[in-house]
């Protein structure tokens, strides 16, 4: 992969440093916090853990062998005594823990106690379904209120939740449920999305048809479509949620007992369940909620917007706020739909202090132009952050310029479902940052950009981006597969290192900038998506013969899926009449972040002698280059014809 020369524009762009106003009203503003975690980063993190509640504190903090760490060892929590119970018990329970916003524009307030409350009820709903420590759940919501409540409900009783994206379809959602063995199903009747109304209810059932483990199924009302419920097996949400009771006992957790599995994609066809602990986890999260948001629960309102069925959503949309007591926003829905104006509408109305989202939904934001924040009181933004993939350096500066006013530090977050939490990232207060570049790690954590034989590259360099030590909020494992989590995280440099599967440049001072995945997967609008994923939907539909994916840079979403497709003999209908017809296959299939945005129908997938597809020649010829590099392949006359195809179908998009 060619590496972007971001860094190259290292002295071309001016650092950033701290502005003096943010500086003098923060909490986390002494540099010396890097050198006091060096000194004993175990009892570093130690003392970070020391901020939950525990019912038994550990007898060790670590246990390193490699690749497998414990964390807290000994120790016995519940997440939800954290989040809940401890902070309407200090008598906040009054306090706003989410300001709700739907996408029709209706609105709701919770509390912590009322949080709490329906939290105990839907738990002892989840036990008297026979759900016990251990089952696991999952969750197939829009972003609900009750998204939150079923979250934290399966962490009272012990159960790990699986929150699959309502932008799955039927086949991603079933391959979920049954790698996972969930017991119960949690869903809505509909979603709202874009105006329109996404039927849940009815792709749940397909994907139950699918999965036996499943054995009852929650229904949450929120678009009065049509549904039915299959008796002894469905119930409404509501219904049942009434009836019981809101005092339910929480399960007391050891440190080490997984919180819960989110999917997420990796090289191979099968998404990978990662499995997060409770003690570390939830440690690293509300500890880097605190720092990189320099948090403070009496002064700020917290928007993480994005959706919770992302990791992100999980880290800093529910368990890190809550544990720190934060005031959250909840937003339903795109945020620029109806138009943008309703992300600055609510930023206002709800006093919104710092902001936290992906370039994403920022290069939406800006692009939407009029009526955008200059039209809206933003006075309150004290801090602004961004996550997912890198952040362009023009993207950056409206962000900082028009949404910040220039008065608001970005703080460029990079992580990864397996790591858990942030791990590299400047800290508002102390970091001169170099818009583009995610800077340095977290006090307490340590990476090394390594070269192909693991040997750490000189400053100017670019390589492998690893850690190199274990790090509280790290994956357990891979659900069912601990040697898939060996090979695939533990096995390119040793044991002891974890490999990130990104590339990433160490400048002349040392900083990071990274440079994109190092494997075949893709980030569409923040969204990780494999090739071989891609490719096996598509494969699936029966006129298609063989298939390769492609990202094409997009000026939205970060990349556009291209698809090359060969038909079977006798399918070699009209390009366009297939095209649309395999692009509903895939979107049914596994739903409509998968959408391929360009599908060239090719005779033939340009391949070595020895067969293998030559991938880096499709992304040339997606990217619209003419490809340079064709000694290798099999069949040279075959590239005059995939130029002509892909300008073709490009064309006809
Ligand atoms: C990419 C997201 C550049 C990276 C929390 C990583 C980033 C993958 C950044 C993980 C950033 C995330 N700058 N690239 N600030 N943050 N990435 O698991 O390639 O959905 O490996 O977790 O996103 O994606 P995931």
């Amino acid at each position: 992969m060619a590496d972007v020369p971001l860094g190259s524009l290292d002295a071309a762009r001016p650092a950033v440093p701290p502005p003096e106003t943010f500086v003098a009203g923060a909490r986390h503003a002494d540099p010396g916090i890097y050198d006091d975690a060096e000194a004993d980063w175990v009892g570093w993190w130690e003392r970070q853990a020391h901020d939950l509640a525990w019912q038994r504190v550990w007898q060790e903090p670590l246990q390193w062998d490699p690749p497998f760490a414990r964390w807290f060892v000994g120790g016995r929590l519940n997440a939800s005594v954290s989040c809940l119970d401890r902070h309407v018990e200090a008598g906040h329970g009054a306090q706003v823990a989410y300001h709700w916003v739907g996408e029709p524009g209706d609105r709701r307030d919770l509390t912590y106690a009322e949080l709490a409350e329906e939290v105990g009820r839907l738990a002892n709903v989840l036990r008297g379904l026979g759900v016990a420590r251990g089952d696991r759940v999952a969750i197939y919501l829009p972003m609900l209120p009750q998204l939150v409540v079923a979250m934290l409900a399966c962490a009272r009783i012990g159960a790990p939740h699986s929150v699959v994206y309502v932008g799955f379809g039927a086949q991603a959602l079933a391959d979920r449920l049954v790698d996972a063995g969930a017991k119960v199903l949690i869903t809505a009747d509909g979603a709202h999305r874009r105006g329109e109304v996404l039927p849940l209810k009815r792709t749940a059932d397909v994907a139950m048809g699918a999965a036996e483990s499943v054995r009852s199924c929650l229904v949450v009302r929120r678009t009065n479509s049509d549904v039915r419920l299959m008796p002894g097996r469905d119930a409404w949400y509501d219904e049942v949620i009434g009836q019981a009771s809101p005092i339910c006992e929480p399960e007391p957790m050891d440190a080490e007992d997984p919180l819960f599995l989110l999917y997420t994609s990796g090289t191979t066809g099968t998404p990978k369940g990662i499995v997060h602990r409770t003690g570390g986890y939830l440690t690293h999260v509300a500890a880097t909620h605190r720092m990189v948001f320099d948090h403070d629960p009496d002064r700020d309102v917290f928007w993480c917007a994005v959706n919770l069925g992302w990791i992100t959503g999980h880290s800093y949309g529910v368990y890190g706020p809550l544990a720190n007591r934060a005031t959250s926003v909840l937003a339903e829905g795109a945020l620029d739909h109806p138009s943008a104006e309703r992300t600055w509408r609510i930023a206002e109305v709800d006093k919104v202090t710092t902001l936290y989202t992906t370039p994403a939904v920022i290069r939406a934001l800006r692009a939407a132009g009029e009526d955008g924040p200059e039209a809206h009181d933003l006075s309150r933004l004290r801090l602004l952050g961004s996550v997912g993939e890198p952040i362009e350096p023009e993207v950056w500066r409206w962000y900082h310029e028009v949404v910040g006013g220039g008065r608001c530090p970005i703080v460029d977050t990079w992580w990864q479902t397996e790591t858990g939490g942030i791990m590299l990232s400047p800290l508002p207060a102390i970091t001169t940052v170099k818009p583009g570049s995610a800077m340095r790690p977290l006090p307490g954590l340590e990476v090394s950009v390594v070269d192909d034989d693991g040997a750490r590259v000189e400053r100017g360099q670019a390589g492998h981006l690893t850690v190199t030590r274990p790090w509280p909020g790290m994956l357990q494992t891979i659900w069912g597969d601990d040697e898939r989590y060996r090979r695939t995280y533990w096995s390119r440099f040793g044991a002891e290192v974890y490999a990130t599967g990104d590339r990433a440049r160490v400048d002349a001072d040392g900083d990071l900038w990274l440079l994109g995945r190092d494997d075949e997967v893709l980030k569409v609008s923040g969204y990780r998506l494999s090739s071989a994923e891609l490719e096996a939907a598509i494969v699936d539909h029966r006129a298609v013969a063989e298939a390769a994916v492609a990202g094409r840079a997009d000026p939205l979403a970060g990349q556009a899926i291209v698809a090359f497709v060969r038909l079977r003999p006798g399918y070699d209908r009209d390009a366009s009449t297939v095209a649309a017809q395999l692009r509903q296959h895939v979107i049914a299939r596994f739903g409509a972040i998968a959408r391929p945005e360009t599908i060239v129908i090719v005779d033939d997938l340009p391949k070595t002698r020895s067969g293998t597809i030559m991938r880096r020649l499709l992304e040339e010829l997606a990217e619209g280059r003419t490809p340079r590099e064709i000694s290798a392949l099999d069949d040279p006359d075959l590239v005059a014809h995939l130029i002509e195809a892909t300008a073709e179908a490009a064309g006809g998009r």
